[in-house]
């Protein structure tokens, strides 16, 4: 299947690039170039910075690129590549977003705005299925929406059904829970979602290490919050499910974990990790002072909301909880080390 996708220089679309052309699925990614590198230069460096292709170059070729923004008209694809592409692509799935969680930010739009220009898009390009990333923070019935980041979402998630509902295409929108690096390798070009507690942690480590984590962290958070973690490999994986089973009949899914992990044996797990980890200042003993307060409050700030509730599965989704075999899921040990392990070893930098 040929597949155009967006958000390829993203820890969702990068991950789902590598299970779509693994999967023998040649892809076609809508990106923007950064400072002095082309559109494909930057795609096939993110691409080639997984650690997992174990010399399987036939997969890279499979991902071409074309320059584009979706804050433009039609995304900005030029005339010629659109000549180019038409009647070509079977898929589109927009891994494309702004996770900014702050106030209500411009580059939100692309949460809005952005869907409905690459639906355009597809229109134009004859292609008439659309997989679409929500997430599983989408409020349900009359519940109001906690963040402007929600708020887009679910602006998204309308437009696609609206614009689906006129012009004959076939929408599914996927809605996941907290997306991480994947578990083997904890490979991400970006570290948004749980990373900048990751970060908080590794960095102050020195400090932290020989504290307990209510003695930094807020204790009533830490005694009763959740988070619900989904490896981007299991992500990457139900995406290219969904599209060798496509089923129009049921629009709207649900990826998330089974097991909420309570955030006061997630903090066990991290110290575990970082205890055993390479590269971080061992803990100093009796000399150490609190992290800062004003980091902490500022992560706080912006994510706590996603602690504080468990995300459901409203009665307008079907739900895909990973099974098991292979791809079961498990809260452990060492699907942390390694998002852990891929942070010190990066600095916690995003590459391009
Ligand atoms: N991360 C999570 O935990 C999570 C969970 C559930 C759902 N999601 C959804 O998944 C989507 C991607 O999230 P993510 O975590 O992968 O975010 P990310 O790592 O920040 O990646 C965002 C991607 O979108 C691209 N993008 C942003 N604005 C664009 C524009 N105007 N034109 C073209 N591309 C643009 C970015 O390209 P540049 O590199 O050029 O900026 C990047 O490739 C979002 O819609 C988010 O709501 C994420």
């Amino acid at each position: 299947m040929t597949i155009l996708l967006t958000g390829v220089t993203g820890l969702v679309g990068c991950h789902a690039a590598i299970a779509l052309v693994k999967a023998g699925h040649d892809v076609v990614t809508l990106a923007r170039g950064a400072g002095n590198l082309s559109t494909t230069q930057r795609v096939r460096q993110t691409l080639q910075a997984y650690p997992g292709w174990n010399g399987a170059a036939t997969h890279l070729s499979r991902a071409s690129a074309v320059g584009g923004n979706m804050r433009s008209v039609l995304c900005g694809l030029d005339a010629s590549d659109r000549d180019r592409w038409r009647g070509q692509i079977e898929a589109v799935v927009n891994c494309a977003g702004s996770v900014t969680f702050g106030d209500r930010d411009s580059d939100l739009n692309v949460n809005t705005d952005g869907v409905l220009q690459l639906l355009n898009l597809s229109h134009d390009l004859e292609c008439h299925r659309v997989l679409h990333i929500s997430t599983a923070y989408v409020p349900h019935g009359n519940s109001p929406c906690r963040t402007p980041y929600e708020e887009s979402k679910l602006r998204g998630e309308q437009i696609l059904q609206e614009f689906s509902a006129k012009h004959e295409i076939e929408a599914v929108t996927l809605r996941p829970s907290i997306v991480t690096g994947d578990r083997r390798y904890g490979f991400t070009p970006t570290f948004n979602g749980l990373y900048p507690f990751l970060r908080f942690a590794a960095i102050y480590w020195g400090r932290i290490g020989h504290l307990a984590p209510e003695d930094w962290f807020p204790r009533s958070l830490l005694r009763t919050g959740t988070i619900n973690l989904l490896p981007a490999d299991m992500l990457g994986s139900s995406i290219v499910e969904i599209l060798d089973n496509w089923d129009a009949a049921s629009p709207i899914l649900t990826l998330i974990n089974p097991t909420d992990w309570r955030l006061d044996d997630f903090a066990e797990t991290v110290y575990a990790c970082l205890t055993a980890a390479k590269g971080c200042a061992p803990p100093e003993n009796g000399r150490s002072k609190e992290p800062p307060k004003r980091v902490l409050q500022s992560l706080l700030d912006l994510y706590a909301p996603y602690m504080e509730v468990s995300p459901g599965v409203h009665p307008d989704s079907g739900v895909i909880l990973p099974g098991g075999g292979q791809n079961a899921l498990s809260n452990d040990q060492s699907w942390i080390a390694s998002l852990i392990d891929w942070g010190i070893e990066t600095d916690w930098q995003e590459p391009i």
